[in-house]
């Protein structure tokens, strides 16, 4: 297997990660990545496949768990009780307890709100050259989430706050400091959602937070430590990965001078899933020794898979690094896929077409005022800031 070496926060791979991947993928479906000491899968095949082998896992095996330093405790805490952390009998219970709030039909209920909800945002801007990260594309969905939940939708600045330390630690530039800050948001941010709780235990609604306590009131389903992680989870992960996908879109669409309407934006927010995801990649531990690609993984390897090379794969899409949203729909990796298939990815769907439909038919004129640039946020892959003038 070749060994491929490229720092994560180096300016030029932070801004084109794609160049490194089309490399890494010419020297097969896996390679070894020294800068993460990770065997890692590249190509789409790989990629899927992996995803797809259940003698795979997110979970860290029994033998390797370590208690972790004093300091993140509040942090690994609701790690420990994630869904997304967790491998069956637990992730099944979890899953299926989540997925009720998440049918086709739960979803689509939803659109008339993301509808009002992303002309209302438009409404507001100003005439000046503003930032449409945080004006809109952080907006449509942070406050779709507190409505699907039930949490105040004048928590988000919050909301934010906390999702923004917490998942800093799965950043390559994480330090002491961003550990120290995931903790204290992961205390702050337990210490809201167990009052609120409480608040809302008598005061039933039509809402996921009302169907998550039922569950945990019946006992079984669902612990105390898992109601408050999978309410974390979800108001987390119902934003951080959306906001980056308008937000790479709508620069791609802008630069490249394509206005989506109606008729065409299934295929478009496809496309924009593919061509520049916000999530690039994901590890998972192998449960037993596995012959895959040509490597032989012993129990406790870690795979890394990266989600934003095998999107690339000419393998599967001609020409991968042009954006052509007429291509046919052949499903992307940026979902992810088996088990822990993302569970938001039909709401993120509506919420992209939505909010990008009423963006460019209230605004024809939308122009970049500045180059937007990447974070230094690997493996994440999202934009600062996106300055705009209507
Ligand atoms: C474009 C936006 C989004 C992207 C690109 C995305 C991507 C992903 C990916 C790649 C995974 C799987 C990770 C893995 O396999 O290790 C995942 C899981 C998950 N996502 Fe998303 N996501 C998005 C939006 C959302 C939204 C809106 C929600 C919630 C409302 C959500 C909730 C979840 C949850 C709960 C999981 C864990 C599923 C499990 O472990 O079974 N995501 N997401």
């Amino acid at each position: 297997m070749k060994t491929v070496f490229q720092s994560p926060v180096e300016p030029g791979f932070v801004q084109y990660p794609y160049a490194f991947y089309d490399t890494a993928r010419t020297y097969g479906d896996l390679v070894y990545w020294d800068d993460y000491k990770k065997v890692t899968a590249v190509s789409h095949r790989a990629v899927q496949a992996l995803l797809k082998d259940r003698r795979f896992g997110r979970e860290v095996p029994a033998e390797m768990q370590r208690p972790g330093p004093a300091h993140l405790l509040p942090w690994l805490k609701i790690e420990a009780h994630s869904l997304l952390e967790a491998e069956p009998p637990r992730h099944t219970r979890l899953r299926a307890l989540v997925m009720r709030a998440f049918t086709s039909r739960a979803i689509a209920a939803l659109e008339p709100s993301v509808h009002e909800l992303s002309h209302a945002l438009i409404d507001r801007f100003p005439d000046t050259p503003f930032d449409l990260l945080d004006a809109f594309c952080t907006r449509v969905p942070v406050i779709t989430i507190c409505r699907l939940l039930g949490v105040p939708e004048e928590m988000s600045p919050d909301l934010l706050r906390w999702s923004h330390a917490m998942v800093a630690m799965y950043q390559a530039s994480r330090t002491h400091k961003t550990e120290d800050a995931a903790a204290k948001a992961a205390e702050d941010f337990t210490a809201f959602l167990s009052e609120y709780i409480e608040k809302r235990r008598t005061d039933p609604r039509d809402d996921l937070i009302t169907r998550l306590i039922a569950a945990e009131e019946d006992g079984e389903k669902l612990s105390r430590d898992e109601l408050v992680a999978t309410c974390i989870l979800l108001l987390n992960a119902g934003h951080e990965a959306t906001v980056h996908s308008l937000g790479n879109g709508v620069k791609t669409l802008l630069k490249l001078g394509i206005a989506p309407c109606a008729q065409t934006t299934d295929g478009l927010v496809e496309e924009i899933l593919r061509y520049d995801p916000p999530l690039h990649m994901f590890t998972r531990y192998a449960y037993e020794e596995v012959d895959a690609f040509g490597h032989s993984f012993k129990r406790g390897d870690e795979v890394a898979l990266l989600l934003g090379a095998a999107n690339r794969d000419p393998a599967v899409w001609s020409e991968p690094n042009r954006f052509d949203s007429t291509r046919p729909i052949v499903t992307n990796t940026s979902f992810g896929g088996g088990l822990h298939f993302c569970v938001g990815a039909p709401l993120a769907r509506l919420e992209m077409r939505i909010a990008l439909v009423a963006l460019f038919a209230r605004c024809p004129n939308l122009r970049l005022t500045a180059e937007p640039e990447y974070s230094n946020t690997y493996h994440f892959h999202g934009l600062t800031r996106l300055m705009v003038q209507t």
